[in-house]
């Protein structure tokens, strides 16, 4: 840590504890890595190519305590999500937590257009929530009916970042990682729903091929930073909310 409260090396279990979870819910952690001119993937349209050792470190410790990690289905369909399983080593204290033994996978999806084969879906140890409008195309929404997965419509034809947060609360899901991507971060910062970002800048250009359209915000969101983390070129920056 080279800026911060704890300057000096960190091992996995101090990497763990530069990103408490507060006691009281909920809170909303933003997680991403981008390049030195702000692209959030690489010429391949992957996260992985811009990310390196040390930003995964703090990716897996982010999630270890997390009641949900929250994504939208842009994610899905470019990165390739694999199961999420409970770890032995996060079990005695996520028992201790309350909380269920698996972080539970929740996306945003007006299409229903999801890899519902994929393990992501078939073998996570919590059932997966997807979240859509009230009206997604039929075919869509029969397929996903079919799907292991809970399937939750919106009250309207729009998915608002306040009403995925409640469906999360509702299920005693507090302690929310957004890993993205830059559509569905940028509506829950709109919102005001993120309490912490924790961004990584990678040492790399990358252009902007992949970056979605967007409408922008009509102010800055300000944020604080916390800590600096170094390794390998990279710097994990954890900020919370002004
Ligand atoms: N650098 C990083 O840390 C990082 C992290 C994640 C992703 N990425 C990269 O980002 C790229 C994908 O970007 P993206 O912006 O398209 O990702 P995204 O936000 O994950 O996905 C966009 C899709 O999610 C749904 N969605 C998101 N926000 C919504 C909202 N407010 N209301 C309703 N639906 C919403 C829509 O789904 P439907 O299309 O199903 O209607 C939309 O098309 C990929 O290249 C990926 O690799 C990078």
């Amino acid at each position: 840590m080279i800026w911060g409260e704890h300057r000096g090396e960190v091992d996995d279990d101090g990497v763990l504890a530069a990103y408490p979870w507060p006691d009281e819910g909920p809170w909303v952690r933003a997680m991403m890595v981008t390049t030195l001119d702000g692209a959030p993937a690489g010429p391949d349209g992957l996260s992985g190519s811009i990310s390196g050792d040390a930003d995964r470190a703090v990716f897996r410790a982010v999630r270890r305590h997390a009641d949900a990690v929250l994504v939208g289905a842009g994610t899905i369909r470019a990165e390739g999500y694999g199961a999420m399983r409970a770890q032995e080593a996060d079990a005695e204290a996520r028992e201790r937590n309350g909380q269920r033994p698996a972080p539970r996978l929740a996306m945003v999806s007006p299409s229903l257009d999801l890899p519902w084969d994929t393990e992501v879906f078939t073998g996570s140890d919590e059932v997966p929530l997807v979240l859509t409008v009230a009206e997604p195309p039929a075919e869509a929404l029969a397929r996903a009916r079919e799907a292991r997965a809970e399937v939750l419509t919106a009250p309207g034809d729009d998915v608002q970042p306040g009403w995925v947060l409640d469906q999360l609360v509702g299920r005693a899901l507090r302690r929310v990682v957004c890993e993205g991507g830059p559509q569905l971060l940028e509506a829950m910062v709109r919102a005001g729903l993120v309490d912490e970002a924790d961004i990584t800048l990678s040492p790399v250009f990358a252009g902007h091929e992949h970056v979605s359209s967007s409408d922008g915000l009509a102010e800055v969101a300000r944020f604080e930073l916390r800590h600096v983390l170094s390794a390998d070129g990279f710097l994990m920056n954890r900020y919370v909310k002004a």
